[in-house]
């Protein structure tokens, strides 16, 4: 597979579309660009917990089902303990095979043996280099490791997915230093007091890292959430103060979120400001307009942010929801529910526009919404039928039309 390296005219170079594997799973395959790369290395990270694992077998019994062998290689659970999973989780094909091993060079050689056509190795804090100083765990085994690993997928055109623990505040240094060596670095993120998780590309270099791939953790494992607009907003119940409804894009999905804001009287001296999938810094500058530009005193006030399902869902057009959301909280008055908000904030208070209205309007029409607040710079495109589109320029408009 692979060519000595030699100099060529870069008009030359041969760009036939690489063959991708499929994984059997439409979100997966989605956020990895199209399904695995042959010799592609990709590192799944997210917290103990998560549902890395229950990922990994769950993709591994997918591929095997279409006649691929599989190597899953275990690291941290014994073959019993990964059978007894697989049991819950659908059909183990004869050539879904498992490996539990921590030593490197017996996976090398197991590999060598077998020519899989994927690699699943759980987890990288496992491995076990004899040759390398340290710990299975440390910094220079894991790397070391994870480069012989990656070297043999190099060679042979396998894909090969490799498990790393991380914790929330990033402090299991260990699957770090990989972020640079592999293809593709996938984040698996959720509540673990939630069922729904999520999926994104934090570096891929064969696609896009805007895509998002939603599941629910059900009792026989993940399963992909086909309409997550429905999901995000079935949680609401009638019209509360304090909570408002973004039009979010994730990669090529339009997404309707619930963002709920509880804000109060500072108990103690300094209030506190918490934002629970969303960034506390922009929360903080959204505070700071809207003290500035509205004359809301929200200094003195803590203030709560919660993105509904405990996922995380970054767009700057979910500042106007969480806007709204702060304005109806501290002005006990509930928003109407089938008003919604795409909208970004600017430092002066000014709504700016933001891309791919039209798909936001399909969207938001299509589960229902009546009212959509939209930036009132530049033109927008005609909304569907049944949605009523309300252009507002500043913040401090956004009251006047809501309340
Ligand atoms: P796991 O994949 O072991 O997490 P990780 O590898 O990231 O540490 O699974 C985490 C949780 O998922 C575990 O507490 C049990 C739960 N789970 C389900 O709810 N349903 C299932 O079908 C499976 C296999 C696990
Ligand atoms: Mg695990």
């Amino acid at each position: 597979m692979l060519q000595a390296p030699r100099i060529q005219p870069l008009s030359e170079v041969d760009v036939a579309e690489m063959p991708r594997l499929s994984m059997g799973d439409k979100e997966l395959n989605r956020v990895l660009g199209g399904g695995a790369v042959p010799g592609g290395v990709v590192l799944l990270g997210g917290e103990p917990g998560i549902g890395k694992s229950t990922l990994m077998l769950q993709v591994a019994l997918q591929v095997a089902a279409t006649g691929a062998k599989v190597l899953y290689v275990s690291g941290e659970e014994s073959a019993e303990q990964v059978r007894m999973r697989a049991n819950r989780l659908g059909e183990i094909a004869p050539s879904a095979l498992i490996f539990p091993q921590t030593q490197v060079p017996a996976v090398l050689d197991a590999l060598r043996e077998e020519r899989p056509s994927l690699v699943v190795v759980d987890s990288v804090q496992t491995l076990d280099l004899p040759d390398q100083d340290g710990v299975p765990g440390s910094v220079g085994q894991i790397r070391e490791s994870a480069a012989a690993l990656t070297a043999f997928a190099k060679t042979t055109g396998t894909p090969l997915f490799m498990v790393g623990h991380i914790t929330k505040e990033g402090s299991l240094a260990g699957p770090k230093v990989l972020e640079h060596m592999v293809d593709v670095v996938l984040q698996f993120e959720g509540d673990r007091h939630h069922a729904y998780r999520m999926l994104r590309a934090a570096k891929n270099r064969f696609g896009t890292t805007a895509e998002l791939g939603i599941y629910e953790m059900t009792g026989e494992g993940l399963s992909a959430v086909d309409h997550p607009s429905e999901v995000l907003l079935g949680e609401r119940g009638s019209a509360e103060s304090g909570s408002a409804v973004a039009v979010s894009i994730q990669g090529a999905r339009p997404l309707l979120v619930e963002i709920q804001a509880l804000v109060s009287t500072a108990v103690y001296g300094t209030p506190q400001r918490s934002g629970t999938g969303f960034d506390l810094r922009r929360l903080n500058m959204l505070l700071a307009v809207l003290e500035k530009r509205c004359g809301f005193k929200l200094g003195v006030l803590d203030v709560f942010l919660n993105l509904a399902g405990g996922l995380k869902i970054q767009d700057p057009a979910n500042d106007l929801a969480v806007v709204a959301a702060i304005l109806s909280s501290s002005l006990d008055l509930p928003l109407d529910n089938r008003t919604c908000f795409a909208g970004e904030v600017g430092l002066s208070g000014e709504i700016r526009p933001v891309p791919r209205l039209e798909q936001r309007m399909a969207e938001a029409a299509r589960l229902g919404m009546e009212r959509m607040l939209i930036s009132g710079h530049g033109s927008h495109p005609t909304p569907p039928k049944g949605l009523t589109v309300v252009p507002v320029k500043r913040v401090n408009e956004v009251q006047r039309v809501v309340f």
